[in-house]
């Protein structure tokens, strides 16, 4: 049997690379489109960014990589419930009802009124909280407190100053279960958190390389003062 022109190789190499490209971030490569939600998202995403760098953090939604990541990563029992802080445009939300959560189990938090409003749109019957995580257990029905299983938080905590940092992970463990888990994903390569400062251990859970930068996922617990 004669051997495939070269061309032809090259064509399926490069179709199969973009595939695994695609798969991994979502963004559209070679001569798969990326879909049209998505491009709406990153363009919301960007504009985002411009209008508050600092809050917004990142030029690029997560990567459904990173998503994937962080959703395997997610602990909840049977009468608990899952929050993810800074929600953005979704791209964690999307994992996360991937992975079987259902929208009763799952309270997002978003303090940019856009950025709320489209995930509304996006994810129907989602309970989208539009408000700041420094308020978290103002935000959530007092019927859910204790009950939380696991807080992602993909809030840009480096950003913000070591006060607002202790108040949004006070109040984070304020409303989780005993154990639960406090997830924060980071592009840096040690802990986002001062753990010794905030009260907290922490460890990296995991790393991926294809997302925009590579990200790690840590999971912290609060030190609790030893029983008397
Ligand atoms: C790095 S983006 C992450 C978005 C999304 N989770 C993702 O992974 O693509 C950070 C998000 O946190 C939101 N945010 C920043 N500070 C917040 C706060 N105090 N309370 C709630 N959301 C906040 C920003 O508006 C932004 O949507």
């Amino acid at each position: 049997m004669p051997n495939p022109p070269s061309g032809h190789f090259h064509r399926r190499l490069r179709g199969a690379v973009a595939t695994r490209l695609n798969d991994a971030f979502g963004l559209g490569i070679g001569d798969i489109p990326a879909k049209p939600a998505k491009r709406g998202a990153d363009l919301l995403f960007l504009r985002r960014w411009l209008a508050n760098p600092l809050k917004v953090g990142s030029v690029l939604p997560s990567s459904p990589a990173l998503a994937r990541l962080i959703a395997r990563n997610v602990r909840v029992g049977e009468d608990q419930a899952v929050i993810e802080l800074g929600a953005g445009t979704g791209a964690v939300t999307r994992a996360l009802r991937a992975s079987g959560i259902p929208n009763d189990r799952l309270f997002v938090v978003e303090i940019d009124g856009r950025m709320a409003a489209y995930l509304r749109k996006q994810f129907t019957g989602l309970q989208v909280i539009h408000g700041d995580a420094t308020n978290l257990s103002q935000l959530l029905p007092a019927a859910w407190h204790g009950r939380i299983g696991t807080v992602i938080c993909g809030i840009p905590m480096v950003n913000l100053p070591l006060s607002v940092q202790k108040r949004i992970v006070d109040e984070c463990f304020s409303v989780l279960a005993p154990g639960g888990r406090f997830l924060q994903f980071t592009y840096l390569p040690v802990s986002p958190l001062p753990k010794a400062r905030l009260g907290l251990t922490g460890k990296r859970l995991g790393t991926t390389i294809l997302n925009l930068p590579p990200a790690s996922v840590w999971d912290y617990q609060k030190i609790e003062p030893e029983a008397a």
